[in-house]
């Protein structure tokens, strides 16, 4: 027996004991030691499913059952769960023992990332990892000011950047906010205004403007021309141009980079996490420019000046290059282009069938449907009922019977929103565009229907709305 294998023998650790005595306890833990509104909030919605397993873009609760996953666990989930290439590569990484976070030497994997990763920005030349989103923002945060020498930072109304304290002063969301200031002196303007970015940059302390090139709350896109005129603009002023792809990059958006939908934008940071983890283990990278940072680590000294402990760990490095990888292999990206296509066009076919639809869009697979005030009389009063307690009521209701009648998990895109951001795995096809389509229709048919099942909770929500004021 290996030194090993007698260690295992001997610890009382067995995961799969544990999971086995005590998984039934899940709910009941969450509320006693974690975030207790998160079980509250899923038994109010009646959300509150055991999920037991999971592969690709479905997963199968403990009667059996199989749920189509159109939210990817916000967008981490970019080629499904449990991909067997990214999980054969998690294996060998461990298997290899390699002799990583020594902190004093150079790993190959790192290296061999950056180098995969950068091939799809080619006009950027290094790389940082980080653990997360947030954390791929708040560098870019931290070289646009320290390469700048200039301190402020502008951003557009409604965005999400992350949130932590940084990223959180550059995010367009009161409801975020409230209740953390200070935070830093930073700035919105409206998406797609030049002359209010224009005005910011003339003050002369801008460092940088960041981007969602389609913003995640609402799924709006940058108006054409826009990310273009604003490099121009900012680099006129020397500022830098950071478009944040956490979520739209890694093919989300038909593109492998969102920006790269538009000719002639070449952000000079860009921030990516999420899919690149491969579903498993969290990464964060904000690619740049060369002389931005060689100002950052610009001597021997400040070697350590922006680093973490856990950045460039072997175990996200090979999930990464695996996630690369696959999607060259399994051409991912055009997959994401051309079944976005067909989700959204049957999506969009579905508007002058449903007064309360008002409209679909977005790019690739990130598609955002739009409901609005319905113009019968009767579904009118409904809609304002609703309105009056809540905005985004309407939204949740179908959110749920997607859920509970479809076993489809989608999300409402946004706080007081009446719009369902669908961001499924990168993987999917026409059978889950059929399901997702049937669903919908089905949910919506009852809508309009008026007397459905869907308003007596419409109804229910009203008054926990109220209630909770
Ligand atoms: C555009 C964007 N930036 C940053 C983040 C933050 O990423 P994380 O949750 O990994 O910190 C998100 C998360 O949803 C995001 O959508």
């Amino acid at each position: 027996m290996t030194a090993a294998e007698q260690q295992q023998r001997r610890s009382g650790f067995d995961l799969g004991k544990l999971l086995a005595e005590r998984a039934s306890e899940r709910y009941d833990l969450h509320t006693r030691h974690l975030n207790h509104q998160l079980p509250r909030m899923l038994r109010t919605i009646g959300f509150d499913k055991v999920y037991e397993r999971a592969e690709g873009a479905y997963f199968w609760d403990d009667e059996g059952q199989d749920y189509l996953d159109m939210l990817a666990g916000f967008g981490v989930m970019g080629l499904g769960r449990h991909h067997p290439v990214v999980r054969k590569a998690l294996h060998d990484v461990l298997d290899a023992d390699l002799a990583d976070l020594t902190r004093f030497d150079c790993q190959p994997l790192p290296g061999l990332l950056a180098e995969r990763l950068l091939t799809h920005a080619p006009h950027l030349d290094r790389v940082f990892f980080g653990n997360s989103g947030t954390e791929a923002v708040e560098t870019a945060l931290k070289f646009a000011r320290y390469a700048t020498r200039k301190p402020r930072v502008l951003y557009c109304a409604h965005a999400f950047h992350g949130l932590t304290t940084g990223s959180l002063s550059v995010n367009g969301e009161d409801g975020f906010r409230k209740g953390f200031a200070p935070l830093l002196p930073d700035t919105p303007i409206e998406m797609g205004d030049l002359d209010a970015l224009e005005r910011e940059l003339a003050r002369g302390d801008v460092a940088g403007f960041v981007v969602e090139p389609i913003q995640g709350k609402g799924v709006h896109e940058t108006p054409p021309g826009f990310l273009r005129a604003a490099q121009e603009l900012l680099h006129r002023h020397k500022a830098l141009l950071i478009a944040d792809e956490v979520q739209t990059g890694l093919g989300r958006t038909g593109d492998f980079f969102a920006y790269g939908h538009e000719d002639g934008v070449e952000p000079d940071l860009v921030c990516v996490a999420k899919a690149l983890s491969g579903g498993y283990v969290p990464v964060g990278a904000t690619l740049g420019k060369d002389w931005i940072f060689r100002r950052v680590y610009s001597s021997m000294d400040r070697v350590l000046v922006h680093s973490a402990s856990f950045g460039s760990n072997a175990q996200a490095m090979a999930a990464g290059l695996a996630v690369l990888a696959v999607m060259e292999d399994e051409e991912v990206v055009a997959n994401a282009r051309r079944t976005g296509e067909l989700l959204r066009d049957r999506l969009a076919a579905l508007v002058d069938r449903y007064e309360l639809l008002h409209d679909v869009r977005g790019r690739g697979l990130m598609i955002g449907i739009e409901f609005g005030r319905p113009s019968s009389l009767g579904l009118r009063s409904r809609w304002a009922m609703l309105q009056a307690a809540r905005k985004g009521l309407f939204a949740q209701m179908v959110v749920v019977p997607l859920l509970r009648r479809h076993r489809i998990l989608t999300q409402v895109s946004g706080d007081h929103l009446e719009v369902i951001k669908l961001i499924p795995p990168l993987i999917i096809g026409e059978r889950e565009v059929d399901r997702f389509v049937e669903a919908f229709t089905a949910v919506m048919d009852d809508a309009h229907d008026g007397g459905g099942l869907i308003w007596d909770f419409g109804r229910t929500l009203v008054k926990q709305a109220v209630a909770g004021r």
